[in-house]
């Protein structure tokens, strides 16, 4: 762990408008520098740098941060990594506190297998290119099957000699520990002999994103059938298979560049789309997509290609938890290479450009393409039909983040159409899978059975279109109020009270639940008061330099980067417009009526709920007195309210 001071110092350092300028070209505009984008392609600029604020922001692709963010996101750069980035640059030496023993020893076995592999790599490219018998087998091979050199050597492909152990008698010379040896799979004991585990074999440097070897995968030249096609390096401290996708190395910056993420099975669909020109590639070596992987995928971009071959058993595989890619936020589209070729063999048969044609015009949406099949397979069965119409809608159900809506409708309305049933009753259907995953989610922390009932039965859903309405708008004020307490939380509201002290008294603590319903924004709340009562200061700068990235990038979605007026308002002001500060004080006070007004309503609900099912009339009039109530409060509150309107 790097100490605190040692962080406290690179912050101090930091000039975001420094750091994001020695990689991207800024020109100033206003307060704000303006350059193009290093994350999307684009011509125009809309990626914006406020030095004021110490954050970045793209307006096309979305992409925010602070400078440590920035570094983050352009090397795929964890946050420590990042952080010894930014020491480098500053000459600040870094200090770590103290390790636990345990930590310490999977660091050191990390350490070794790294300092192995790199050997491991050198010794087979050295194989490969020097030595006679690599020259005759391997490098033949290779070439014979239409790897360039220049490829051959970018993707440090190896060749491990056929004799048995010189890869093991070369690293015991060396020195390596033979326990190492062998976790790192590059070696295995026989009899008490040591022994190259990948004798005879080519050899596939595995990379992680930043380019340091992981392990291998190592191919039989000479195909017979006792033997594995590949052996692949075992499980080790830093060899996890279902957080590794083969080639993201090398594909990470055309993948940004693309913004598109193409998949294929093998090894050598990689490389060889590579040669073609095609280096927005990665593998997952034939297995089904992890959670891992998928996130992985979506550090890069959001959208997702599988190019797989047309009859192989990945397909099914691939098709395999991608509803989880769904629900991650991924597109998914799909391209199936015809006549038992690969994607290799294909590039190979066609050529480069008849190969990214295909793949353009080929490219099918996962959900459509999923459907097809299901359809297909169930032929004229009515039976079957509505399974699949079950079946779609719950697919579809996945796609439920808010800013999603629009892609989720679209998806209802094309799939409407291919199954010749009305869209209402598409969108009530998926809807339902919805409610039903909310309330799952919702009743999965009530232990008691009954309790979870009794929920169900009361949950009220209003109609949708109206839901999705009031939810937004629920969410814009949740954050225009927190962005308020974040900008003006330490501002003087009266006498000795500030802001910030104004809304906690205004937000009742055991309240928290209802007045902010969104629990990432609710944790931005707790936190700055937390911070607020230890004395600390609950500063946007702070915020912004916290370890957890996710509030970091909502603290900055909070802000607004671009706070250019147009020209006509300046005119209509006369000169003068009136500032967000100006007027921060109606700003609250709206924001927070508009909440306490939510939480009035919700009240007059269940109290009217409760009212019908009063027995006595004199419990009826104490409703309806409590009713009479919170009435003439929701009307004095909606006075006050519309100075300011967040919609
Ligand atoms: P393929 O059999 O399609 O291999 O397996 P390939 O990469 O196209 O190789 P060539 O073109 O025949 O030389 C796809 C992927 O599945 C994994 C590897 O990652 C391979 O690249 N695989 C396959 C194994 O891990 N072990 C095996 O025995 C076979
Ligand atoms: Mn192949």
């Amino acid at each position: 762990m790097i100490t605190q001071e040692t962080i406290q110092q690179i912050l101090s350092r930091i000039d975001i408008y420094e750091i994001v300028g020695s990689f991207v070209k800024l020109k100033k505009r206003g307060a704000n520098y303006l350059g193009l984008c290093p994350f999307h392609n684009e011509k125009s600029p809309s990626f914006t740098v406020s030095p004021t604020k110490e954050i970045y922001k793209c307006f096309g692709c979305g992409k925010s941060g602070n400078a440590i963010g920035f570094i983050m996101e352009l090397e795929k750069y964890s946050y420590v990594e990042a952080l010894k980035w930014l020491a480098n640059k500053y000459g600040v030496t870094i200090e770590e506190t103290e390790t636990s023993p345990e930590v310490k020893l999977i660091q050191q076995a990390a350490d070794s297998l790294y300092i192995i592999n790199n050997f491991a790599r050198d010794f087979f490219a050295n194989a490969l290119f020097e030595s006679e018998e690599g020259n005759d087998v391997a490098l033949s091979y290779l070439k014979q099957r239409g790897f360039r050199e220049d490829v051959i050597r970018k993707f440090q492909l190896g060749y491990d000699p056929a004799s048995g152990n010189q890869f093991a008698q070369a690293a015991t010379a060396a020195q390596y520990s033979p326990e190492y040896l062998q976790k790192s799979g590059l070696v295995v004991v026989r009899d008490g002999r040591a022994m190259d585990n990948y004798r005879g074999r080519i050899i596939f440097p595995v990379h992680n994103q930043s380019g340091k070897v992981l392990g291998f995968g190592a191919r039989v030249i000479k195909t017979n059938d006792k033997s594995p096609k590949y052996i692949n390096t075992p499980e080790n401290e830093i060899y996890v298979k279902s957080k590794i996708l083969y080639g993201s190395y090398f594909a990470r910056t055309a993948i940004d560049k693309a913004d598109e993420c193409l998949l294929v099975e093998g090894y050598t669909d990689v490389v060889s789309l590579h040669q073609a020109g095609v280096e927005n590639v990665v593998a997952s070596g034939g297995t089904s997509l992890t959670p891992d992987q998928l996130r992985l995928v979506k550090k890069y971009t959001n959208n997702l290609t599988i190019i797989y071959d047309g009859d192989s058993a990945g397909v099914k595989a691939a098709l395999r938890g991608l509803d989880l890619a769904l629900e991650e936020g991924l597109n998914v589209k799909l391209v199936l290479i015809p006549d038992k070729e690969d994607p290799d063999s294909y590039v190979n048969k066609v050529g480069a450009s008849a190969f990214i044609e295909f793949v353009k015009e080929q490219k099918k949406d996962f959900v459509l393409f999923q459907l097809g099949i299901a359809l297909q397979d169930a032929g004229n069965d009515s039976n079957k039909k509505s399974q699949i119409v079950n079946q779609v809608a719950e697919t579809i159900s996945k796609i439920n983040k808010t800013e999603e809506f629009t892609r989720r409708q679209d998806y209802i309305k094309q799939v409407s159409e291919i199954l010749k049933i009305e869209e209402a009753g598409l969108n009530a259907l998926v809807n339902k899978f919805i409610r039903d995953k909310v309330t799952k989610d919702e009743t999965r922390s009530f232990r008691n059975e009954q309790a979870a009932a009794e929920d169900a039965d009361t949950t009220v859903v209003p109609e949708t279109g109206d839901a999705e309405l009031l939810f937004q708008r629920d969410e814009l004020n949740e954050r225009a109020m927190l962005r308020s307490l974040l900008e003006f939380g330490l501002m003087k509201w009266e006498n000795a009270k500030t802001v910030a002290e104004y809304i906690f008294e205004q937000v009742p603590e055991d309240d928290l639940d209802t007045f902010i319903c969104n629990p990432a924004l609710r944790d931005i709340f707790t936190r700055y008061k937390t911070w607020y009562r230890e004395g600390l200061e609950p500063t946007i700068k702070n915020f912004l330099y916290n370890e957890d990235r996710e509030m970091n990038s909502l603290v900055i979605n909070l802000m607004e980067v671009n706070t250019e007026i147009s020209p006509n308002w300046k005119q209509k002001f006369e000169g003068h417009i009136p500032t967000r500060e100006e007027l921060f004080k109606e700003e609250v006070i709206s924001t927070l009526k508009y909440l306490q007004l939510r939480k009035i309503k919700k009240l007059i609900d269940e109290n009217q709920r409760e009212m019908e099912q009063a027995g006595s009339s004199e419990d009826q009039m104490n409703f309806l007195a409590l009713h009479q109530m919170l009435k003439t409060m929701e009307i004095d509150l909606t006075k006050g309210l519309g100075t300011v309107i967040f919609k």
